[in-house]
């Protein structure tokens, strides 16, 4: 029977300040890798560094030119980079009629090309490795779409699309690229929610229950892992079987 065991394992997590990134950082940490976190929230991190006990970064991972000069940074002192988890999100949601352009270029440079940001940054090291994994945070809505959210589909659609061609350029040097589409999961971002709004996601809930951070960094900790390791370029619904 194989076990999950990290450890000797680096791991990058963006947004891991709070959130789905936080009980994702911490899992790994917990199964011995370790993990490095990023995020905007200087507070956040510090609480996390407690935790953890390795370093964090506070850095922009929508600004390609930050990004890489973390990652030089960060190759300097780790030298590899085992895990990436590109994670950091946000929703500026608004029916398209109002939509600004703002609103638009921030979610799809905050959640899409923060992941090229963090891939491109790291691929000579990752095809010089011969091996290690990229878990990218989608969402369902970027299968199926959400009145409101075109910015937010469209980002995470995105990212679907960007894993699959990581996977398709990475698997003949020993790296895998996976997605992970959550649904309604209890975070800072679904608390803002109006109560009539969730009460009608819960309708197409068919587990009728809301998921945790917890639900989603187990499935980062199974692909992490080398239980995974024939999964690559592959989408995982955690959603309570919303979509299927
Ligand atoms: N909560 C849900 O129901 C849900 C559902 C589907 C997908 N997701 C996705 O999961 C991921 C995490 O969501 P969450 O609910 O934990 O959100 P959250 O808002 O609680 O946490 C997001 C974290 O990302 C950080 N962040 C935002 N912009 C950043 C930037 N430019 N650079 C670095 N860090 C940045 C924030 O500071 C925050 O700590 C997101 O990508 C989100 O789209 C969440």
């Amino acid at each position: 029977m194989m076990k999950i065991d990290l450890f000797g394992k680096t791991a990058c997590v963006t947004g891991a300040a709070r959130g789905i990134g936080r009980d994702i950082a911490m899992t790994l940490s917990e199964n011995g890798a370790k993990v490095i976190g990023i995020d905007l929230d200087k507070e956040g991190l510090e609480e996390l560094k407690t935790v953890t006990k390795e370093e964090t970064f506070i850095l922009d991972v929508s600004d390609f030119n930050a990004v890489n000069g973390f990652k030089d940074e960060f190759l300097a002192k780790y030298e590899k980079c085992d895990i990436l988890v590109n994670n950091a999100g946000i929703t500026r949601d608004n029916l398209l009629m109002r939509m600004t352009e703002n609103e638009w270029d921030k979610v799809l440079s905050v959640n899409l090309k923060s992941a090229f940001n963090m891939v491109s940054a790291f691929s000579r090291t990752l095809i010089k490795q011969k091996s290690g994994t990229i878990v990218n945070i989608a969402s369902v809505i970027g299968i199926m779409g959400n009145a409101g959210q075109a910015n937010y589909a469209a980002s995470k659609g995105g990212l679907i699309a960007f894993t699959k061609s990581v996977a398709k350029e990475f698997a003949s040097r020993g790296v895998t690229a996976n997605a992970i589409a959550p649904g309604f999961i209890e975070t800072k971002m679904t608390q803002a929610l109006p109560e009539n709004v969730r009460e009608e996601y819960m309708k197409f809930i068919p587990l009728k229950k809301f998921g945790t951070p917890k639900d989603v960094a187990g499935i980062v900790l199974f692909l992490s892992s080398d239980l995974a390791k024939y999964v690559t370029g592959q989408v995982i619904n955690c959603d309570g079987g919303m979509i299927m």
